[in-house]
Order: structure tokens, then C-alpha cells, then sequence
């Protein structure tokens, strides 16, 4: 931030400077978002929103991650910030007590190290190089992972190089942290921003796996401060209350800005995520717990059964959904049972939902235990 100062001290003097500072895209917010902040302005909402956010952006973020991703996220999991920055903090003060260390690769984000210490715990930064492509492996956690180590926190693809961790490397760091107890955060802010190859968002990882990121780069809104976070349901209420006394809200005429920036996404609808899933039709992938063709994390075949945690559908809230609309529906859902089979529908949390039901209730999907 000091380099950018005195550049920008230098571009108001009249030199002609190319920023290489800080993470700032080049253009400006596109139009679109920039006039619905600016609606958003004119109609009024200069007020707090709920502290975890308006509802309906956090239903579109769960929305993106279903039709971008494929994976399936409750709306109640997510939490808007101010910035990836907010989100990161509130991470480090809901995750960690005082005494307690989270390992992060060194060379990384600086302000990682900060957010830590700012809850009295410590960022242990772990050397990385090329030969790890400068990124945090599974071998270099269990390595490092000390008696107060609670957590790993790793960004993908990572500051300042860019470098992204494989899918099945991540996976097997997740394995390493959950295998010790521990929390796994992956910071995926310049995720939309990795060119010429489709990774997987860590949220299909497992419900367990903190996710943090961000309108700041890939929306071009650094100035507008939002980001957001998922964290496993039984958080949300210590989020709310970190969230609430550290920060009250995110910006109120950012959020319906960011609305527009998402396109008006809704809460996941299982059959759109399915469908969304690229590599067509999806079974439930025990190994990785998430609904795959050929599953992204582990590589491996899915077996077409639920896993006995979610065997059952959850109820979602508020209320299920009732697809009692009518003939064409009802013959949709005989098709989908036709292709699909009677026992992958009947253990499937998927509900075929016509569109009509679809409008009246967008809804959460279930959600289920942290494994
Ligand atoms: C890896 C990483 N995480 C988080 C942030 C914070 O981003 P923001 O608070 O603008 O969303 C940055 C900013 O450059 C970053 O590089």
C-alpha cells in the first residue's frame, strides 16, 4: 500500500505509471452493477442490512455455487462481508482462541498473518517453493502441524504467485486437517481469474471446509468492499455475532449492486445444479460427498448410493417443496424417475420442481451434518 501511495503521488504529478501493485483490476466496476448501486442508492437503502446480509445475496451466492460449480450450498451458510478482508477476520475469530496456530504458505497474503494476531492467535507461515509450486501440500501440513496448529489456511490460487493447487492436493490436505481435527480455509478470491482450466470450488470439498471470497477482483468492485463466506451451519451464529459487533453490516448499496453483479441467482434448485454439473448426468460420490460424474476431487467412479449421513433427506426450511403443479410436472418427475431409476430417486435429496414451484418457493437446499 506504501508503493501505491507514492505511485499514485507520482501519477498526479504526470508520470505515466504502470500499476503493479496491488491486486486492482484494470477496469472499472461494469455498468450494469454500477447503476444498480445506483438505483439501490436513490430507493433508499442507505440502512443496515442484517448483519449476515440481505437475504437474497446470500441466496444468490448459494445460487452461484450451484450453477457455477455444481455444488449444492444452503443459503444459511453464507455470510456477506465487508470484502474478503472482513470475511477472513471474522474466519480467524470464530476458528481460533488465543495461543493457537494457523499454518500458511510463506511467501502468501500478507494480512493473513495480521487477521491472526489480531484474535491472539499466530499465522505460522510454512516456506514453499517451486517444487511445491509455491503452495501448501498435504506432506508439508502434516509436517508442520504442531501441537497448537488448529487450522490451515491457504489461498487458491495463491498471492503473490498466482499458482493454483491441484484439485486432488487440496482434497488431500483437507483429508490431513480433518484428520487432525483442524480447520481447512481456502481463500478462493482470484478463483474466477484461472485461465485455460476448470477447477472445482473447495465448498464441494465438504460442508466443513471454510471457503472465503470476494466481488473485489473477478467483479472488479475492490472499492466497494464485499466479499462473503461459507462456514458449516452450526457456525453461522457465532459469525452473526462476530459479524454484528465488529463490522454491524457489509455496505448496504454494495450488496444490491452485487445482486446484479450475480444476475439475480437463486438458492440452489437441485435439478439446475445437477443439470449445471458439466460432464452431464451425476451420481452422489461417496468418496468426496458430492455429486459428480467422474468425481473432480478423487478421480474415481461415484457410487450411485447416498452416503448413510444423508440417506435421509433433511427437511429444508422454510418450508418443502411441494410440486403439486400439475400434469406437466408430474410428468417431468415420472421421466427423471424413468431415467434415472427408483431407488436414485428415492434417495436423492434432487426434488424434480416445475417452475411454477420453482417462482413461489426458490428456497434452501437441505443441508447435512459436518462428517
Ligand atoms: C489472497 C487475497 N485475499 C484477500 C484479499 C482481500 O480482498 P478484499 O478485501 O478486497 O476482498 C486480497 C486482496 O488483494 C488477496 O489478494
Amino acid at each position: 500500500m506504501a508503493v501505491l501511495t507514492r505511485a499514485r503521488a507520482m501519477q498526479a504529478a504526470g508520470r505515466d505509471i504502470v500499476h503493479m501493485e496491488v491486486g486492482e483490476p484494470d477496469f472499472a466496476t461494469p455498468e450494469p452493477i454500477v447503476e444498480a448501486g445506483i438505483r439501490a442508492l436513490r430507493a433508499g437503502h442507505t440502512h443496515y442490512t442484517p448483519a449476515l446480509g440481505l437475504p437474497e445475496l446470500r441466496s444468490a451466492i448459494a445460487g452461484y455455487y450451484a450453477a457455477r460449480h455444481g455444488v449444492a450450498v444452503a443459503a444459511e451458510r453464507v455470510a456477506v462481508t465487508p470484502g474478503a478482508s472482513g470475511a477472513l477476520l471474522l474466519v480467524m475469530a470464530a476458528l481460533f482462541n488465543p495461543g493457537e496456530e494457523v499454518l500458511l504458505a510463506d511467501p502468501g497474503y500478507p494480512c493473513n498473518r495480521h487477521f491472526a494476531r489480531l484474535v491472539e492467535a499466530a499465522g505460522v507461515g510454512v516456506p514453499v517453493g517451486p517444487e511445491t509450486g509455491f503452495q501448501l501440500t498435504a506432506e508439508l501440513v502434516e509436517r508442520h502441524w504442531g501441537p497448537r496448529t488448529r487450522g490451515v489456511l491457504v489461498a487458491n490460487p495463491g498471492n503473490p504467485t498466482g499458482t493454483v493447487i491441484p484439485a486432488a492436493e487440496l482434497a488431500a490436505i483437507h483429508a490431513a486437517v480433518r484428520a487432525r481435527g483442524g480447520w481447512l480455509i481456502v481463500d478462493e478470491i482470484y478463483h474466477e481469474l484461472i485461465y485455460g482450466a476448470d477447477e472445482p470450488s473447495a465448498a464441494g470439498l465438504g460442508e466443513d471446509v471454510v471457503v472465503v471470497n470476494s466481488f473485489s477482483k473477478y467483479w472488479l468492485m475492490t472499492g466497494w468492499r464485499l466479499g462473503w463466506l461459507l462456514a458449516p451451519a452450526f457456525l453461522m451464529a457465532a459469525i452473526e455475532r462476530l459479524a454484528q459487533n465488529v463490522f454491524l453490516a457489509a455496505p448496504t448499496p454494495a450488496q444490491h449492486a452485487a445482486l446484479a453483479a450475480l444476475g439475480r441467482r437463486r438458492a440452489p434448485c437441485w435439478r439446475r445444479a445437477r443439470r449445471n454439473w458439466r460432464g452431464g448426468a451425476t451420481t452422489w460420490c461417496r468418496n468426496c460427498a458430492g455429486w459428480a460424474s467422474a468425481c473432480r476431487w478423487c478421480r474415481r467412479a461415484p457410487s450411485t448410493s447416498m452416503p448413510t449421513s444423508v440417506a435421509s433427506p433433511p427437511t429444508p426450511s422454510p418450508s418443502p417443496p411441494t410440486c403439486s403443479s400439475g400434469p406437466a410436472s408430474r410428468s417431468r418427475r415420472a421421466a427423471i424417475s424413468a431415467a434415472t431409476g427408483p431407488s436414485a430417486t428415492s434417495a436423492s435429496p434432487i426434488r424434480p420442481r416445475s417452475r411454477a414451484c420453482r417462482r413461489r418457493w426458490p428456497g434452501s437446499p437441505p443441508t447435512w451434518p459436518v462428517s
